[in-house]
């Protein structure tokens, strides 16, 4: 990870992705979108609903068929399947929360967690105390990773389904970070969050950060976009609006076209 020293305007991008596009049918819900995002920088991706911010995301991620090019960390990804990009440190939250429910919340980690940890059928049959002690490990180490996500510990043995919604988001976020990531895209972190919430949420994307991690973040929330990113990325009808500091987005009338709706 490049030293987060070097002015954030001098980073090498972590993820840049040039002339996504994606149709459904007909339907054109992306066309020519281009963006990019540095390591321990926050771009926000905003836009009325129906814009094309979830299949944007889709189409970095490789989750459906699209036009365009993906670049992490300098290499082309761009035929690279889903599964193999989060191994290579490219991470993804849904809007919608997706948990194993018979496990809790703890488990819920230890299992993304688990992974890539070494325990292994083979490896718990003939060693068992090898992987008991692997398996402490992973909770331990879960255990942490949940309350600095914003997961305090007396959730940790609830079922997901038992726990407040702001804090089945953070659980979510906590998930798709898992071990780590160099581009980490959250999809309505904020959605339904409370004013204590939303604190905790901005700290979490703050600490990340700092960290160098490239985070990539849709939200409707304005004010919060506003305080956190260094970049918009404005969505409208699958098309690139906008694309700049948010003091110039604020006053682009585009934009606030785009979300108030034309002038009469
Ligand atoms: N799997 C799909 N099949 C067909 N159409 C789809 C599919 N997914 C999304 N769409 C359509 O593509 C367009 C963009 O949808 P998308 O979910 O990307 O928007 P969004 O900006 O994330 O909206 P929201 O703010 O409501 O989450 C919409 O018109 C939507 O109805
Ligand atoms: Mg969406």
């Amino acid at each position: 990870m490049q030293a987060m020293t070097v002015p954030l305007e001098e980073r090498a991008p972590a993820l840049s992705v040039e002339q996504l596009g994606v149709r459904y049918g007909a339907l054109v819900a992306l066309d020519g979108v281009t963006w990019s995002v540095r390591p321990g920088e926050v771009l926000g991706i905003i836009g009325p609903n129906g814009a094309g911010k979830s299949s944007c995301y889709d189409a970095v991620t490789a989750m459906v068929k699209r036009q365009g090019r993906v670049v992490l960390q300098g290499h082309d990804v761009t035929q690279v399947p889903p599964y193999r990009l989060a191994e290579l440190g490219l991470k993804r939250a849904f809007q919608q929360n997706a948990f194993f429910d018979d496990l809790s919340v703890l488990d819920n980690l230890v299992a993304v967690l688990g992974r890539r940890s070494h325990s292994s059928l083979l490896g718990s049959v003939f060693s068992p105390l090898a992987a008991t002690r692997l398996r402490g490990k992973a909770s331990t180490f879960a255990a942490a990773q949940l309350v600095r996500f914003g997961v305090p510990a007396a959730y940790h043995d609830l079922s997901p389904k038992e726990i407040p919604y702001g804090v089945q988001r953070m659980l979510s976020i906590a998930l798709a970070y898992g071990h780590g990531a160099h581009v980490l895209m959250l999809d309505e972190p904020a959605a339904g969050l409370g004013g204590d919430d939303m604190v905790r949420l901005v700290e979490l994307l703050g600490s990340l950060k700092s960290e160098g991690v490239a985070l990539v973040v849709i939200e409707h929330h304005m004010d919060l976009i506003m305080a956190v990113a260094d970049r918009i990325c404005v969505l409208d009808l699958g098309r690139q609006l906008a694309y700049d500091v948010p003091a110039k987005i604020q006053h682009d009338p585009r934009v606030l076209e785009a979300y108030l709706g034309k002038p009469q």
